[in-house]
């Protein structure tokens, strides 16, 4: 059993992992559904939190169906990543996360996300003040580090654990990569072997099946998978892992009354959380998992796609329904 603190996380979890406009409540909430044993927010800017800038604040929702739930943030600056974590705790997440990975020009440049591998004691000491600030357990998610020839992640996992993080999650590239190549796995379970080490490693990084999801188990040992881009669209990708896992077979593919309803769910849940305008935009980018396999669904894929209006996104889901009745997903 893994355990985040005191949480009970389960046997191998499996969690969603924090991607930027796409791990806001309706997606987090449809990902819970189907099995997500830990889901994060998008990162939140430290910085945006402590001038109170509005859309960071909106970020730090959470639906009480989804616990456990981690809020991420991100900064390089100690007071403000401090008075961060007071601000998070107000929203009652079980979990705060520290991102120490994102890639981005704008995050590293300002020695955030990815940029702090340039600097591990900034790393670890805002790690230990953090954890020291709050009650709460305080997870990292990082990668490999900075460039290949600088990878000393087996270390800087053991101090961050020595400060006291409650679990850290690898992505398998360094920030050199961004997310090109194939994430490699061998540094990551290199961690997990120290002998040292007894908080979870996460691993992360192109799980993409469930056979690489136990692969990530039984061939590299970690302690559960955090997974991005397999989930877009596609939240039922967690429940087929777990049958994977339970039965050694493949679950049967959603069927498309599943997907028609997960995507009304989602496009409802995102206007009221959002707004309409916001909502429509930012659950298009889900739309061509949900329905991927159809056949000739360019034209109503470009009706949900171009429209700013919510009336017409729910009249092509009718009209899939409609059209595609008894489809069978191979
Ligand atoms: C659209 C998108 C947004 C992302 N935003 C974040 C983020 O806010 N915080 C973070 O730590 N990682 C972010 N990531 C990285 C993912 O959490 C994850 O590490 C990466 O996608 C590799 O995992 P995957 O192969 O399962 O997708 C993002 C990735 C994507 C594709």
């Amino acid at each position: 059993m893994a355990k985040i603190g005191n949480i009970d996380v389960g046997e191998f979890p499996l969690l969603l992992a924090p991607m930027e406009d796409v791990s806001d409540p309706p997606f987090r909430a449809l990902c819970k559904e189907q099995g997500a044993d830990v889901v994060y927010t998008e990162f939140i800017s430290s910085e945006g939190l402590i001038r109170d800038a509005a859309k960071s604040v909106m970020k730090l929702d959470i639906y009480e169906k989804e616990r456990p739930v981690g809020i991420q943030i991100f900064g390089a600056n100690l007071d403000s990543m401090l008075q961060s974590v007071e601000i998070v705790e107000k929203s009652g997440p079980d979990i705060i996360d520290i991102n120490f990975g994102c890639p981005v020009k704008k995050v590293v440049s300002k020695g955030a996300g990815a940029g702090i591998l340039k600097d591990i004691p900034l790393m670890v000491s805002l790690t230990e003040a953090m954890v020291k600030h709050t009650k709460l357990p305080i997870t990292v998610k990082t990668r490999l580090g900075w460039d290949q020839d600088s990878i000393k992640i087996v270390e800087v996992a053991e101090r961050l654990q020595d400060v006291g993080a409650s679990a850290i999650s690898i992505h398998g590239r360094t920030r050199v990569q961004m997310y090109k190549g194939e994430a490699d796995w061998r540094p990551i379970s290199e961690v997990k072997n120290n002998p040292r080490m007894h908080i979870p490693i996460f691993g992360n990084g192109d799980v993409d099946s469930p056979e690489r999801a136990m692969e990530m188990r039984d061939k590299y040992g970690l302690d559960g998978a955090m997974i991005g881009r397999a989930s877009i669209g596609y939240p039922w990708f967690f429940r087929e892992v777990k049958h994977f896992f339970r039965t050694g077979e493949h679950a049967a593919p959603p069927t498309l009354e599943e997907r028609i309803d997960a995507a009304r769910r989602h496009l409802q849940m995102s206007i009221d959380w959002k707004g309409e305008k916001l909502g429509v935009f930012e659950t298009r980018r889900h739309y061509t998992n949900y329905f991927k396999g159809i056949p000739h669904f360019k034209e109503y894929r470009q009706k949900m796609v171009t429209s700013d209006d919510a009336a017409d996104v729910f009249a092509a889901f009718d009209e899939v329904e409609r059209d595609f009745a008894g489809y069978e997903f191979a």
